[in-house]
């Protein structure tokens, strides 16, 4: 009965072994030829930011590359707009939601926070077109009384394993 168990619990891993490695795309190894002042600048830099390696820090390098170009070619991306406005401002706030009424298909959710008597945080998770995005972000900001608006720039993840 024991060495039945065993065995069952070797299929089991054995299984689960499988699935991981069918979920993760395959890795390769390849050499880089850079020189060498630059190499130690980018060891200096990746210290910094708290990579324990090279490869994760390469790996996000090109995960970057590979995201603008989403943003370039308007593939579906995924990010988060943030708005800072003093909620006094007249019609500001009626503003701002009529502009989001507009946006629906790349509004995946918002939140807003009260920062203190006069100034809000919004934050907008966005997902879809990426010039539907920049253009909503662009009329945000423009609106008087709006003091900071950025736009983080991400990714649906899917196309950059
Ligand atoms: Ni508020």
């Amino acid at each position: 009965m024991k060495r039945l168990d065993n065995v069952y619990l070797c299929v089991t891993i054995l299984k689960k072994v499988i699935q991981n490695g069918r979920k993760m795309s395959k890795v390769f190894r390849f050499g880089v030829s850079l020189p060498k002042d630059l190499i130690d600048k980018f060891d200096k830099l990746i210290k910094e930011k708290n990579y324990t390696s090279r490869s994760k820090a390469l790996g996000d390098l090109i995960r970057q590359e590979l995201i603008k170009k989403e943003w370039q070619e308007g593939k579906e991306i995924a990010g988060a707009i943030t708005l800072i406005y003093n909620h006094h401002k007249r019609e500001l706030l009626s503003k701002i939601t009529d502009i989001q009424h507009n946006f629906q298909k790349v509004i995946i959710f918002t939140q807003h926070i009260h920062l203190d008597h006069d100034n809000c945080l919004e934050i907008i998770a966005i997902r879809g077109n990426p010039k539907e995005a920049q253009k909503l972000v662009d009329r945000l900001r423009s609106v008087k009384g709006v003091k900071h608006a950025t736009l983080s720039m991400s990714s649906t993840g899917k196309g950059i394993d």
